[in-house]
């Protein structure tokens, strides 16, 4: 059941000049919320790809706010924005605050952002306070987690993380255009992008704060959540391949149609996972060739997304859709391939760190409340850096990837002050 409450994304807008309380706070972050959904290759819907002109025009505003808040901001050669604000000795290890400025097709406007933003809210108060830690703050800006333009996701934080890969540069866009291509066309070089890369003792701790994208905050009544870990996943692309042919002449027994044999493997997918414990799984983008209304498809490719918080659960389900699409594929008459192109393992959040956040949101909501995480995080990415933990903020009725994703500003006060405060213990525990 999901508890009714008032989303109503304007509501205390007209105090955002009141600098200095939480308030204002909240309404400049979701203001600039508004500000980067602008930002748009799209004019109806709000789309930003990683290393296309609307990538460019966000980074720079980010950077802008980053120097307005105390920090020296740059772009790294994989396209990120970094913002650092110095300990009490320049140079020092750094406290790492991320997340996302890439989106989704018709994206909402918080996914990612939010983090960016709060974090450079947060290092605006700290500044404003004249406080210096025995660590630097730095706000990183991913500018590719969502891997809507190449066939990979989490370029930025793996990029950051040391843990691209030479191949990864021949990916290609739906133009033909590849990584590499793409990187030299933006200013940017394809060989240089390694040079993004951090090492581990450059950092201690990452954080990041993001909408939740699910309904758990809002049933629990909650503005804020601590992430206990993120669930694994497996992106996949399947092929179905038959024989393209005369939509008039061929009869219906002697066809190879790779388009029914490919509703049968979704219907199939779909099947698996509602009956296995622990496993979602979605087929969201699906390619028809030779994609004529006349003529029976030869080929046609699919995604598969297939997640889990249990590694063994996620094999299993896995080994089952492939038994089951090449069962069906063999009924057909059709070939079958799977091409693997992402298995990542659930990843825990750090405990000590997470019992920091959880402190924090017991402190802001009056329970400490844990969670996993459905969606995929670059804090995922990070965990290979530096010990991280993430805090989620509730979004309305758990929507996302959607033009009505939705926070309320109590809410994104809420997630200010838990990280403010995480920052705090962090601080107070070295
Ligand atoms: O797909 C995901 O979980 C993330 O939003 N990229
Ligand atoms: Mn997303
Ligand atoms: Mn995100």
């Amino acid at each position: 059941m999901i508890n009714a409450i008032s989303f109503d994304a304007n509501q205390n807008r007209n105090d955002a000049d009141k600098i200095g309380s939480n308030t204002s706070s909240a309404n400049r972050i979701m203001s600039r919320c508004d500000q980067l959904q602008k930002i748009s290759s799209r004019k109806e819907t709000y789309f930003r790809a990683y290393l296309t002109p609307e990538h460019r025009q966000a980074a720079d505003k980010i950077m802008r706010w980053m120097r307005a808040a105390g920090m020296l901001a740059r772009m790294d050669p994989a396209g990120n924005v970094v913002g650092r604000y110095e300990g009490v000795n320049p140079g020092a290890p750094a406290v790492v605050l991320a997340s996302h400025f890439d989106t989704v097709r018709d994206a909402g406007r918080y996914d990612g952002v939010l983090e960016i933003l709060t974090a450079i809210e947060c290092i605006a108060a700290i500044r404003d306070r004249r406080r210096r830690f025995p660590f630097a703050l730095e706000v990183y800006g991913f500018a590719d987690e969502e891997g809507a333009r190449f066939s990979i996701s989490f370029i930025g934080s793996r990029a950051m993380a040391g843990l691209l890969k030479d191949q990864d540069l021949a990916k290609t866009d739906i133009d033909g255009i590849t990584l590499a291509e793409a990187l030299q066309n933006f200013g940017l070089s394809s060989t240089r992008i390694f040079e993004a890369a951090r090492q581990s003792d450059e950092m201690l701790a990452y954080f990041e704060l993001h909408i939740e994208q699910g309904p758990r905050l809002q049933s629990e009544s909650l503005s804020v959540g601590a992430v206990t870990g993120i669930q694994g996943q497996t992106f996949a692309t399947c092929t179905f391949k038959g024989r393209a042919g005369h939509a008039g002449t061929v009869p219906m027994d002697l066809r190879r149609d790779g388009l029914l044999g490919s509703a049968e493997a979704v219907l199939a997918i779909e099947k698996i996972a509602s009956k296995e414990a622990d496993i979602v799984a979605t087929v969201g983008r699906i390619t028809v060739e030779p994609g004529a209304a006349n003529v029976i498809p030869g080929r046609v490719i699919f995604s598969i997304d297939l997640r889990s918080p249990s590694n063994s659960r996620r094999n299993l389900a896995w080994w089952k859709i492939r038994e089951s699409l090449e069962a069906i594929a063999r009924r057909r008459r059709l070939t079958v391939e799977f091409i693997p192109i992402m298995s990542q393992d659930p990843v825990s959040c750090d405990p000590r760190l997470t019992d920091m956040v959880a402190e924090a949101c017991g402190e802001v909501t009056g329970r400490a409340f844990r969670m996993m995480s459905g969606a995929g995080h670059d804090a995922e990415i990070m965990a290979s850096l530096c010990p991280m933990a993430m805090i989620f903020v509730r979004c309305k009725n758990g929507i996302s990837h959607h033009p009505d994703e939705a926070v309320i500003s109590a809410d994104v006060t809420d997630g200010y002050r838990t990280l403010l405060l995480t920052i705090d213990k962090f601080a107070a525990a070295l």
